[in-house]
């Protein structure tokens, strides 16, 4: 092949080997996939302990079935069971002693966000119940009529 040709596929290869050194040296050596593959994709080993020591912030609702019993079953016969405390009350990390209470939030939006209705015919969203906020009851909290734990359209409030 002529020296044109060459030349530049010198200059390419003389890269690909800079790139190859420098990461030889700059890696670290237990930098990869580990025991579950590409479970987690590659990371650094000695990492593992960094992650361990951050807490989790969502607890999800067992954490409080035990304190909350009574919410908790009737969120469970309900139709929100699919749905998470958390969702509505925020992380509960380290709840009842921090924080010490978790937010009660009685504001239009936090239904609103899942049951304005929406006509979106092929996602599943549009099958959610919804409601025109601004002609349903405007101005009243959705919780004076109806239980966020127990949503049923017989028994309101
Ligand atoms: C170890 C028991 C315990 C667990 C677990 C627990 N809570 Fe609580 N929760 C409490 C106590 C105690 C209070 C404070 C009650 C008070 O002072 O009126 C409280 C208060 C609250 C409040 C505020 C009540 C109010 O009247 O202001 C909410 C909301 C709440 N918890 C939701 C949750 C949710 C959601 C979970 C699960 C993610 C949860 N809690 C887990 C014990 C617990
Ligand atoms: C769809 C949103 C939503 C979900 C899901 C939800 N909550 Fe609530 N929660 C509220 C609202 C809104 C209030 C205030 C209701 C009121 O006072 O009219 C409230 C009030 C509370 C209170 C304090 C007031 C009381 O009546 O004693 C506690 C404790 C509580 N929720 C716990 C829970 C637990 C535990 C779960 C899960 C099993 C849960 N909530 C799921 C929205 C929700
Ligand atoms: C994260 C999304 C989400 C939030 C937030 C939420 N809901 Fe729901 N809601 C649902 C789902 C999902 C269903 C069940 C849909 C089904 O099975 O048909 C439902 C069902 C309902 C129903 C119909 C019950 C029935 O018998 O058909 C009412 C009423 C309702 N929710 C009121 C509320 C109110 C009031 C709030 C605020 C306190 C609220 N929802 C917050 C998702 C949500
Ligand atoms: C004054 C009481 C009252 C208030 C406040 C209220 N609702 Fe309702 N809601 C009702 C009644 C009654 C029905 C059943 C008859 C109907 O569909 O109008 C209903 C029906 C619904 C339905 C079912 C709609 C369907 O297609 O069957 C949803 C979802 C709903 N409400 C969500 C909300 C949300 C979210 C809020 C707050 C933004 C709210 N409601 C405020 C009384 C109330």
């Amino acid at each position: 092949m002529s020296n044109h040709v060459w030349r530049p596929a010198w200059v390419v290869l003389g890269v690909v080997a800079l790139i190859l050194t420098a990461r030889y040296f700059y890696v670290p050596s237990d930098f990869g996939t580990h025991e579950r593959g590409f479970m987690y994709g590659y990371y650094r080993k000695a990492s593992e302990e960094d992650w361990k020591k951050i807490k989790v912030k969502y607890r999800t609702k067992d954490y409080c079935k035990d304190c909350h019993a009574d919410k908790y079953e009737m969120n469970m016969a309900s139709k929100h069971s699919i749905i998470q405390c958390e969702n509505c009350h925020g992380p509960a990390m380290d709840h009842p002693e921090n924080p010490q209470k978790l937010a009660i939030d009685k504001s239009r939006d936090l239904c609103i966000r899942c049951h304005a209705k929406l006509n979106y015919p092929s996602s599943r969203r549009g099958e959610l119940k919804g409601i025109d906020p601004d002609s349903h009851n405007a101005g009243m909290e959705c919780s004076a009529c109806h239980n966020p734990h127990k949503p049923s359209l017989e028994g309101l409030k």
